[in-house]
């Protein structure tokens, strides 16, 4: 199937044509058209201009070209006629399928996938240092088994707009015997080694900064969801905090923290993270662990779901296999649905609100329903306890006094691996009790 898109009404753009494959046999989160809707609002988040996509169900991806030859013939044919500059896979290309495609494409055809695009996105919105390493850092080892063409394409798409790409292109001397490209692999190599070294004095200064915030005791909340969901905006909200909304997709890169006060004046911290999206590139996930590592150490976690979008539900399930992913899974969760000032049948949020654990419903521009998410919040963290039995080894000795100063204790044992307590504890400390909890 394949269609078209009408004609630009704006400035030239670059013209992108995007290419959808559904494997037979293999789970997807969205369907078919909907990953080519999201892909279509990816490319145009990249300043691209969608003209047309083209759709295959294969049983498994042709060994050369991804799609079968008289597929790429198709393509080939649309691509002319409409006049695109970029051809996009929805899925991650392998470095052979995209040689291939390069040299059936002509060359003034680019050939981009999901991966390439979620990462050239990234580039252009990160805003802290670490951020823009990260990115350059996952984008240097996507590239690497991938360089086929002439540096220029590479060096063009590198380190979004920073300028950090040219320190690497601008050294490019040949060895004795070295081809041109051997000469790229080894300078990308080197940029590796260097941006790791980078971001591991970045890091280490991280470090000290999450050690002040976790000694400081108030609580950690970590927003997340999947990307355009509301989160900057519901921190907007509570923290009357200056984060940048856009209605783009990845518009925060960079997480950003607001102490909020809680009703009943008790303190929590909020903090905005990255948006997730079906099929994240791992290269991204690997390159930005510890930033990732913030929500797997948070004490609650605020999932926002844009309850008005069609895919809500797959949208949380890619939420939830991220959260997996990075080994945040054992952190409590709100639901938060948000945007339900859109919706034109309140009876709608209700059933909703039902169909999540633990869910509530708020609408982050209006600000209906976020009281009652702060009552939620306040319950969960300082009003009600957990019951939890506990094996603490002796090294943990804060946990130990913090059960006895802020807990109830019922039962204490000593035993050879450590101190057993059976007890009470607010919902706040319940986090950092998970990896010791026997019951
Ligand atoms: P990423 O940065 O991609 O992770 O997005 P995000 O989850 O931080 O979303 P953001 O707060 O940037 O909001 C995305 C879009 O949704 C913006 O256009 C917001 O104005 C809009 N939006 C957020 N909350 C609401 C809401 O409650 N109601 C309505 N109508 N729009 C909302």
């Amino acid at each position: 199937m394949t269609k078209k898109y009408p004609e630009p009404t704006m400035g030239p753009r670059e013209r992108a044509f995007l290419v959808g494959v559904e494997l037979r046999g293999q789970e997807n989160l969205l369907a078919l058209d909907d990953s080519l809707s999201e892909l279509a609002l990816l490319s145009e988040t990249a300043g691209l201009q969608v003209v047309g996509n083209a759709q295959q169900k294969l049983d498994h991806p042709h060994s050369q070209t991804y799609i079968g030859s008289g597929k790429v013939e198709e393509v080939q044919a649309l691509v002319e006629e409409l006049q695109a500059d970029v051809v996009i896979f929805d899925d991650e290309l392998s470095p052979r399928h995209l040689r291939e495609l390069e040299k059936v494409f002509k060359n003034d055809v680019r050939i981009l996938d999901r991966t390439a695009l979620i990462l050239d996105i990234f580039a252009q919105h990160a805003a802290t240092r670490e951020g823009a390493l990260q990115v350059e850092l996952a984008q240097y080892e996507y590239r690497l088994p991938r360089l086929t063409r002439a540096w220029t394409h590479l060096a063009r798409q590198a380190g979004g707009g920073g300028g950090r790409a040219g320190g690497v292109g601008g050294v490019g001397l040949r060895g004795p015997g070295e081809t041109q490209l051997e000469v790229d692999r080894r300078d990308i190599r080197r940029r590796i080694s260097y941006l790791k070294a980078d971001l591991e004095k970045v890091r280490t200064h991280r470090q000290q900064y999450r050690a002040r915030r976790k000694r400081s005791q108030i609580p950690i909340i970590a927003l997340v969801g999947y990307t355009n969901a509301g989160k900057s905006t519901l921190l907007n909200y509570l923290a009357s905090a200056d984060v940048y909304v856009a209605d783009q997709l990845f518009a925060t890169l960079d997480p950003t923290t607001r102490r909020v006060e809680l009703p009943g004046g008790n303190q929590a911290l909020f903090t905005d993270t990255v948006g997730f999206i079906q099929k994240l590139p791992t290269a991204l996930v690997a390159a930005f662990r510890a930033t990732l590592e913030e929500i797997a150490e948070a004490d609650l976690l605020l999932h926002i779901v844009d309850i008005t979008h069609p895919n809500s539900q797959a949208q949380a399930q890619a939420v939830y296999q991220t959260l997996e992913e990075i080994e945040a899974d054992h952190v409590p969760i709100i639901t938060v649905l948000n945007k339900i000032d859109l919706l034109t049948d309140p009876e709608k949020a209700r059933q909703s609100v039902e169909k999540f654990p633990n869910a509530t419903a708020i609408s982050a521009l209006t600000g209906i329903g976020i009281q009652d998410l702060l009552k939620l919040i306040n319950d969960q963290l300082y009003e009600s306890l957990k019951q939890i039995v506990v094996r603490l080894p002796y090294q943990e000795g804060g946990l130990i006094a913090t059960f006895h100063n802020f807990g109830q204790v019922e039962r204490i044992e000593q035993t050879h691996q450590g101190v057993l307590i059976q007890g009470r504890i607010p919902g706040r400390f319940l986090a950092r009790y998970k990896p010791f909890i026997i019951k």
